[in-house]
């Protein structure tokens, strides 16, 4: 055997004749390396992305596409490179991890760069709908999601409204993009198997790095669904008193768009008809807060105050200086909010 002759103690002879390193100091120099180049591909690509999340056009979109099927190229590279260089088995687990996650390239394994290709075409498509789409209240009333349909959402207390709000998001979200979507899961699953999971969930739930994740995610829900179960039933209660029970269905669910919140995924914006306990001090600042000038900026510099507080760091100039904070007139913008790092210690969005 081939492996048992040419075993040394740093040089280990795979069986198809290429030499692996096991030195872990020359390891740590290419990761270094790695580290430098990969960072400068990252910010260039996060940039184009930036570009087009903050500026819509067609434009931006083949810019972002080219950028990413390019770091796709390089990402793929790499990971033949470290493989053909190093056996890692036996570094340390800081070194080890990070090898493991530049061999971890996810789609870009794929064989079929078309494929790539196609699935950044979908998810900007897909994006572009939901940060595009609208509804019409009336001939001269059609409202996006931000800030136009979040406000009805938010703030109407009129069962019809809501219901024709949420109801219209979706067939101007979910209809126009089902399909698209469809193909979007098939293609990514296609490519993944590449990396050798079943699919592309298989593949999201890795990033967890345990091989429990399913189960623990499914203890915590047990935990907690006690608790959510009674919130649940006095928030409906609550609706029920507000509404009309008639318009609750007999299964036990709330109406979706009830909770002052598009995805029902947050309930504080109908605190108002859940108040427990009426007489209790008010937990409203809204007043005070227009009372004290505040803006859009001012709420940023307040949350940093409380992050360095308990220890972080201020943010950089960068972020000030390159954010999106409010919303730009003049052209489509993905408005919901995100956090971006741009992979060179300085600019985060
Ligand atoms: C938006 O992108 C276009 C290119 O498609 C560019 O010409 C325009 O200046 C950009 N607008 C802003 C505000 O950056
Ligand atoms: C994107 O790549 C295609 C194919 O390589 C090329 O023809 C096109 O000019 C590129 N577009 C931009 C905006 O760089
Ligand atoms: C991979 O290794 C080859 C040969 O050493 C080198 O030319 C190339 O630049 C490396 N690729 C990357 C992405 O580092
Ligand atoms: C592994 O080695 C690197 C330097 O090569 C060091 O920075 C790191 O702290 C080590 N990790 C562990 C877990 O010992
Ligand atoms: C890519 O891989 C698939 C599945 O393994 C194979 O059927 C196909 O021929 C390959 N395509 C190319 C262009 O190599
Ligand atoms: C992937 O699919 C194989 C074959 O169906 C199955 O044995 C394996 O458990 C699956 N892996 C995971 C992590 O679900
Ligand atoms: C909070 O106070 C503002 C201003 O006084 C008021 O418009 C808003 O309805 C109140 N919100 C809730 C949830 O009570
Ligand atoms: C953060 O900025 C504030 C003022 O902008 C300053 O007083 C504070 O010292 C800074 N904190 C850190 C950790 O740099
Ligand atoms: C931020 O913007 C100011 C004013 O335009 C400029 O003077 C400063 O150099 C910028 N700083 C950074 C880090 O971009």
């Amino acid at each position: 055997m081939e492996i048992a002759i040419c075993f040394t103690v740093l040089l280990f002879v795979c069986a198809n004749g290429q030499v692996l390193s096991t030195n872990e100091n020359e390891a740590v120099q290419f990761l270094s390396k790695y580290d430098a180049t990969v960072a400068n591909m990252w910010n260039g690509d996060v940039l184009a992305s930036w570009n087009y999340y903050t500026n819509i056009t067609a434009e931006n979109l083949e810019v972002m596409t080219n950028s990413s099927l390019l770091l796709s190229e390089f990402d793929k590279e790499l990971a033949a490179n470290a493989t053909k260089m190093f056996d890692w088995t036996n570094f340390n687990s800081t070194n080890k991890r990070q090898f493991e996650k530049i061999v971890d390239i996810g789609f870009a394994a794929t064989n079929d760069t078309e494929q790539l290709k196609r699935k950044n075409t979908l998810e900007a498509e897909l994006t572009e709908i939901y940060s595009t789409g609208e509804v019409c209240l009336s001939d001269d009333r059609c409202l996006q999601l931000e800030p136009g349909l979040t406000n009805v959402i938010t703030n109407s207390r009129n069962y019809n409204e809501l219901l024709e709000v949420w109801k219209g998001w979706r067939d101007a979200s979910g209809k126009n993009m089902r399909s698209k979507y469809t193909e979007f899961v098939d293609v990514m699953n296609k490519a993944i198997r590449f990396s050798n999971f079943n699919d592309t969930g298989e593949y999201w739930r890795s990033w967890y790095e345990t091989p429990t994740f399913e189960e623990d995610v499914r203890s915590l829900f047990t935990e907690l669904d006690p608790l959510y179960k009674e919130l649940h039933a006095y928030v409906r209660k609550r609706l029920m008193q507000k509404y009309g029970k008639e318009l609750f269905p007999t299964s036990g669910h709330i109406p979706a768009h009830l909770f002052g919140n598009m995805w029902a995924q947050q309930w504080s914006n109908i605190y108002d008809l859940l108040v427990p306990y009426p007489d209790a001090i008010s937990v409203n600042i809204t007043q005070k807060m227009i009372d004290k000038n505040y803006d859009v900026i001012k709420m940023y510099r307040v949350a940093e105050d409380f992050f360095s507080s308990i220890g972080m760091d201020n943010m950089t100039q960068e972020f000030w200086n390159n954010s999106m904070l409010i919303k730009p007139e003049g052209r489509d913008v993905v408005c919901h909010a995100s956090a971006w790092d741009f992979y060179n210690g300085r600019d985060f969005r």
